[in-house]
């Protein structure tokens, strides 16, 4: 799947383990204790009953303006000849960020959305920004079920295309907070929709559903064809709904619809909640990690695929879009809709990825390993790109031990380690 092969922990909500006693000096301030404890749990108890601590309420907050207006214009603007202007949704996190820059690069226009949430550090979102910024990509601070950001942005910009990345990933983290799936991938996609359609021109729409889709099947490779109705998780379904919910706005009102299934995207710039990544944090830092394993004993396996062929990928979708054939709401004539998978071809075993990584690290990680616990990962996964092959003319060239020897390039770099520090670190 796309996600972590260990347990996650993003470590929010993190207890205070202050020692008190020393305070209650005398009765009178021990009362005020008493009422700021009660105080303090009563906020707690709101907080956690609202669920969604990581929706940003934009709602209110007018991002918008003059100064606004004209960073959105200079950020579309196309430097070459029949170029794209493009709303790259989550711009700000890993896959965006690569897309953003590869079409910046070409000379399309770029407008970004995201709204930063912290599912994980929303320091990393905001480096990957800074780097964007510095090619002059705008990315919007909103959420994207904030309409009159859409409805403004749409009137300022003839956008194209729509590259939709924005989602909450994560298989795990849903037995967490369930309802941040609901919002971002579900009424997310709507909103998002529901502008795309009504604008004239429409933009053709291209967007990120997963390689979760397959859910339970044990028929390899994974075809575009085979059956997605088994999700083994809330996300894979709410990916599934997706390719379901476009295919009404493709239906009904003419969108153009490329659906892209992602199988274990890693690279430069990569999730914190992905498992190589803790890997290698955890490896550094000398702690153990947890190396799940399937029924029988079998190794668990991922189609990795490395970011810069699922850009390639996510730009060939773009170049090969066909148009969106309705205007203000009005259906036309029938328009494209098209899914895709976008994977590597050749699963590696997670204990392959350990020993890729320890190499490149120089050091011996600490393995734990322990039986995959029912809680929405699959087994495998493994694609059949044939069909992305003759469409889209999409080729993966990056294998897993060059790919993780870039990521852990970046990793040193990013996190400030000096090779010699490393070095030193090892036991
Ligand atoms: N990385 C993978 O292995 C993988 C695999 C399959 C599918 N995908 C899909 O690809 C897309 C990109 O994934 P990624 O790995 O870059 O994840 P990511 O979390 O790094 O990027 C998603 C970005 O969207 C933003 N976002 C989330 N909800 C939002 C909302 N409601 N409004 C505005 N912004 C919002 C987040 O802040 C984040 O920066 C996602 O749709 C994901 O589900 C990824
Ligand atoms: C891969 O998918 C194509 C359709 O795109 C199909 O014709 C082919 O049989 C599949 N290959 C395998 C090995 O399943």
């Amino acid at each position: 799947m796309d996600e972590e092969l260990f347990p996650s922990t993003p470590g929010k909500i993190k207890s205070d383990r202050r020692t008190f006693h020393r305070c209650f000096a005398s009765t009178s301030t021990m009362f005020l204790w008493a009422l700021f404890l009660i105080a303090l749990t009563a906020s707690y108890l709101s907080f956690i009953a609202t669920g969604n601590h990581h929706i940003h309420h934009t709602s209110h907050r007018s991002v918008t303006g003059p100064h606004w207006e004209k960073r959105v214009v200079s950020s579309s603007q196309i430097h070459r000849k029949n170029g794209f202007s493009v709303l790259v949704t989550g711009a700000a996190g890993f896959v965006g960020t690569h897309v953003s820059l590869a079409l910046k690069k070409r000379g399309d226009g770029v407008v970004g959305i995201d709204n930063f949430n912290d599912y994980y550090d929303p320091a990393l979102k905001k480096a990957r920004r800074k780097m964007l910024e510095s090619k002059n990509i705008f990315i919007i601070n909103a959420d994207i079920n904030d309409q009159n950001v859409l409805a403004k942005l749409f009137e300022i910009v003839a956008f194209t295309h729509v590259m939709h990345l924005a989602a909450q990933a994560g298989v795990r983290y849903a037995m967490e907070n369930p309802k941040s799936y609901v919002h971002s991938n579900i009424a997310g996609l709507v909103t998002l929709l529901e502008q795309c359609k009504s604008a004239d021109p429409q933009p053709a729409v291209v967007w990120a559903s997963s390689s979760s889709v397959y859910g339970l099947n044990d028929k390899v490779p994974f075809s575009e064809s085979d059956r997605t109705d088994q999700p083994a998780s809330l996300y894979a379904a709410t990916k599934k709904a997706g390719e379901e919910i476009t295919h009404t706005y493709n239906h009904i009102y003419g969108l153009s619809i490329t659906g892209l299934r992602f199988f274990t995207v890693y690279g430069p710039w990569g999730r914190p909640d992905m498992a190589y990544f803790s890997f290698t944090k955890n490896i550094l830092k000398g702690k153990p990690i947890t190396v799940y394993r399937g029924k029988n004993g079998v190794d668990l396996a991922r189609d990795f695929t490395y970011i810069d062929d699922i850009v390639k990928g996510c730009v060939g979708s773009l170049d090969t879009a066909g148009k969106s054939t309705g205007s203000g709401g009005k259906k036309k004539g029938p328009a494209p809709y098209r899914i895709f998978n976008l994977g590597n071809t050749s699963p590696v075993t997670v204990p392959t990825l350990v020993s890729i990584l320890e190499k490149n690290l120089k050091m011996k990680a600490k393995k734990n390993v322990v039986d995959m616990p029912g809680n929405g990962d699959v087994p495998f996964t493994h694609a059949n790109i044939s069909l992305a092959q003759r469409e889209l003319g999409y080729k993966p060239t990056t294998d897993l031990p060059t790919g993780l020897r870039k990521f852990v390039k970046w990793y040193l770099w990013y996190y400030g380690y000096e090779q010699g520090k490393v070095k030193s670190v090892k036991s």
